[in-house]
């Protein structure tokens, strides 16, 4: 049964909550761009599956993902951002981010994201932070472009301080 938290972003592309039998093709997903996104094991992925949001094709093949999670800092941080190289440049991106700050709007949270690519944030309203960015349990490699900090404010606790 599709959840009602399920959303039609294209024709016939669903974003709606992880289920286990997704966790081999986020794991497929996340390998395949491992210059950007920190690879997870399917036991890690099934561990964390409650962060996880998916798009999927109406055959119920993933096309991309999205994960919001609190760390141990106390923050909400969006991560494993995701999509299937064919489906890139669609608007699948923008729609699994949007969804995600839905999810940390609802929990009135600011989200913290870590980035090779921060234009493609800052496109979806984030803004770069000077501060560095977390150490990852993963060796990255050698070169590109240094990953930076991002945070999107939460509306009302941006209101709430003034
Ligand atoms: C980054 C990624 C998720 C974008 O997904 P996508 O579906 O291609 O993005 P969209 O089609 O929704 O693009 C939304 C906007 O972001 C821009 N954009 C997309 N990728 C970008 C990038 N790497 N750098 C800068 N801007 C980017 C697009 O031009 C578009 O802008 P527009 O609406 O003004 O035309 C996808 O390229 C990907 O999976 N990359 C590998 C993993 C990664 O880098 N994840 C982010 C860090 S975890």
């Amino acid at each position: 049964m599709i959840s009602l938290a399920a959303c039609l972003v294209r024709p016939n592309v669903h974003i709606g909550p992880a289920y286990p039998k997704d966790a081999p093709a986020i794991a497929r997903l996340l390998a395949a761009s491992s210059n950007d996104c920190v690879p997870l094991s399917e036991g890690e992925l099934l561990a964390r599956l409650g962060e996880f949001e998916v798009a999927r094709s109406p055959a119920g093949q993933a096309l991309g993902c999205a994960a919001v999670g609190e760390r141990a800092d106390g923050r909400a941080w969006l991560s494993s951002v995701c999509v299937d190289q064919r489906w890139r440049g669609t608007g699948l991106g923008r729609q699994l981010v949007q969804r995600a700050l839905e999810r940390s709007r609802a929990a009135e949270t600011d989200l913290y994201c870590v980035s090779r690519s921060p234009a493609f944030f800052e496109a979806l309203g984030f803004e770069l932070l000077d501060e560095p960015a977390p150490t990852l349990r993963v060796a990255r490699p050698a070169g590109g472009p240094p990953r930076r900090t991002l945070v999107r404010r939460c509306p009302f606790l941006a209101a709430l301080a003034c």
